[in-house]
């Protein structure tokens, strides 16, 4: 039997990579639940997907589900969707809108917008029931980019930066992604995959470009220096550049839209992702922002939301964004692919050992030393 090289004896062009259990193994998938999803920001919903008091979402984040609502001061909320009475599922919706509380399906607790306990049977009868302690437990929750980011830790880390530091470590600063004003634009389509592949791939494959010439054709036409196989994001600030004949980020290379109100001369004609540790992708392109979340349900399971955001006039005039959704789209589609492939190799005796990362790559493993070192921790 062939055993892969031991990893210690890889010659200097190689990094390793974790090994396959790392995206098997539903212990490691649990760990990661617990020191990744469950502590650090998260990335929920889009703001402008609740714009009225009462309307809500469900994520789920870690091993919770987490309830996202708009109060009535007009803020966003969330709480653990978890009644605190006997523990049922509060909102079995994945969305919608109350009127004025959510109210348990079970023995019908009833809790305000703010998250307090307004109304039980038999409550009035118990003046000793503090209805804010029997309150729903509330979750840290910031506003950036148009998302609401939540935190389920106790004592989040700092949002400045884990989460506004990955845009300046990757752009040099913040500025290069505000300029694109995401939190006032559209969005113009929403495609939900369902991945069959662990999470970390799908950041893996995201972070490099070595495949770009095999499984992205469409995408190396516009973007032609990305058949170098080096990726947007392995140096700071870069921009891939679109190619001389193309004319707008389109599956044809054909012209897109206007380019945003703010953006920079020197960004335009340029493609920029950005990782946003642990499950966002930003992907930025002078008329229009694409925006990747990740749901990581299990081991070999990431549900990704696409959100592709446009001018308002661009999606209230009914323009036809269809050209540049589909390049994004077919992208993704090849990506997830990919990533739906490997993943039955994670638990080949092949793969006990891990693979190796080639020098376009070895950036990658920069986020597996981040990944096994939080998931290592006590
Ligand atoms: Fe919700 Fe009883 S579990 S009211
Ligand atoms: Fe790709």
């Amino acid at each position: 039997m062939t055993r892969t090289q031991p990893q210690t004896s890889l010659p200097p062009s190689l990094l390793p990579t974790l090994a396959g259990r790392y995206y098997t193994d539903p212990a490691v998938f649990a760990a990661e639940q617990e020191k990744i999803f469950e502590q650090l920001w998260f990335c929920a919903v889009r703001s402008a997907d609740l714009p009225v008091a009462g309307d809500f979402r469900t994520v789920q984040i870690g091993r919770e589900s987490v309830l996202v609502s708009r109060a009535r001061d007009g803020s966003l909320r969330a709480f653990l969707n978890i009644c605190r009475h006997r523990g049922a599922t509060l909102c079995t919706q994945e969305s919608g809108s109350v009127k004025r509380s959510f109210q348990c399906p079970y023995h019908a607790w009833t809790y305000g917008l703010d998250g307090k306990l307004i109304a039980a049977p038999n409550l009035a009868s118990m003046p000793d029931i503090d209805r804010t302690e029997y309150g729903l437990h509330t979750v840290h929750l910031r506003e950036w980019l148009g998302y609401a980011w939540v935190c389920l830790a106790a004592s989040p880390p700092s949002f400045e930066q884990d989460v506004r530091g990955a845009v300046i470590e990757r752009l040099g600063d913040l500025a290069s992604i505000e300029r694109y004003r995401t939190e006032e634009l559209s969005v113009g389509r929403r495609i939900t995959y369902d991945v069959k592949a662990n999470w970390k791939l799908i950041v893996e494959n995201f972070m490099e470009c070595y495949h770009c010439a095999t499984i992205h054709p469409e995408l190396t036409e516009v973007l032609p220096e990305f058949a170098d196989g080096y990726a947007a994001q392995y140096y700071v600030g870069h921009g891939a550049e679109f190619g001389e004949s193309v004319d707008g980020f389109t599956i044809d290379g054909g012209s897109g839209f206007e380019r945003l109100d703010g953006v920079a001369a020197e960004q335009d004609r340029r493609y920029y992702a950005i990782t946003i540790r642990p499950q966002v992708f930003v992907n930025l392109v002078p008329d229009h922002v694409i925006f990747h979340r990740m749901y990581p349900l299990a081991v070999d399971r990431t549900v990704v939301e696409c959100d592709w955001l446009y001018s308002p006039e661009v999606v209230a005039s009914g323009r036809d964004v269809s050209k540049s959704v589909e390049l994004f789209h077919r992208v993704n589609e090849q990506d997830f692919d990919a990533c739906e492939r490997c993943q039955p190799g994670m638990s080949s005796r092949a793969y006990v050992d891990g693979g190796v990362l080639m020098p376009s790559e070895h950036h990658i493993g920069e986020f597996h030393a981040w990944v096994s070192g939080l998931v290592a921790e006590s």
